[in-house]
């Protein structure tokens, strides 16, 4: 047991999935996983450990934000031996081609700040996704036929932005999508020796203002856990 986990030793998979929510990570490991049983309910951030196709895969919560997944991460790898990190969660698009229920699959994720920038001090490391995993998720998804995007994405620490500047620029250099996460998952993962990757649905849009409706949210996730699952195991 870890200070914010309540698994015993060996009741952590060595692939996790990592929902920012943990309704949602009790959704995908009653829908997705064979024998999923509750392995985690300190402060109700939810974990549960299956079986998919014959795998052992743990879903655990992250919360919302860099530093909350700085936590649950670092403890999954340090402390339980996780090995492959998929963060499956939402994003806000942020180009007019890129549309609601699409599924973004982050390369980079570009940061103003994170809970490793102090860490770097002057020097901007750039996070980015394992390449045997992006690879893997990217067949799947062509495979499924699903609507999916490839590129940077944007690791924002403030979900009510108060500078559309910044939200300017990396829609100006091309940023597909904006969630909250995804760039300290790949900096720990990096420092850890571990596959990180961010599936993302675009649950809203900057631009256009469109917001994903509640019954449609269910199918849509389902695309992104599936294909986080095959590039996990391909
Ligand atoms: N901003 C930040 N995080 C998000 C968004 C957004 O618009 N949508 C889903 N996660």
């Amino acid at each position: 047991m870890t200070v914010h986990i309540g698994a015993k030793p060996g009741e952590i998979a060595e692939t996790v999935l990592m929902p920012g929510d943990p309704y949602r990570a009790r959704w995908a490991a009653e829908t997705f996983l064979e024998g999923a049983k509750l392995v985690n309910e300190v402060r109700g951030m939810l974990g549960f450990t299956g079986h998919w196709k014959g795998h052992p895969v743990t879903i655990q919560g992250s919360g919302m934000g860099m530093p909350s997944l700085s936590i649950y991460a670092n403890e999954l790898m340090k402390e339980y031996g996780a090995k492959t990190l998929v963060r499956i969660g939402s994003c806000g698009g942020m180009q007019e081609h890129v549309a609601i229920r699409d599924v973004i699959i982050a390369m980079t994720a570009s940061t103003l700040t994170s809970p490793s920038s102090g860490f770097f001090r002057e020097m901007n490391f750039a996070p980015c996704a394992d390449w045997s995993l992006l690879r893997a998720a990217v067949a799947a998804a062509e495979a499924r036929g699903t609507r999916t995007h490839v590129g940077g994405i944007y690791s924002s620490d403030v979900f009510y932005a108060e500078r559309p500047d910044l939200d300017e620029q990396m829609v100006r250099h091309g940023i597909l999508g904006v969630e909250m996460e995804a760039a300290e998952l790949y900096t720990l993962a990096s420092r850890h020796k571990c596959r990180a990757l961010a599936v993302l649905t675009v649950s809203d849009h900057l631009q256009t203002g469109e917001a994903l409706p509640a019954e449609d949210r269910e199918k849509t996730f389902g695309d992104m856990v599936e294909i986080a699952l095959e590039a996990a195991f391909a």
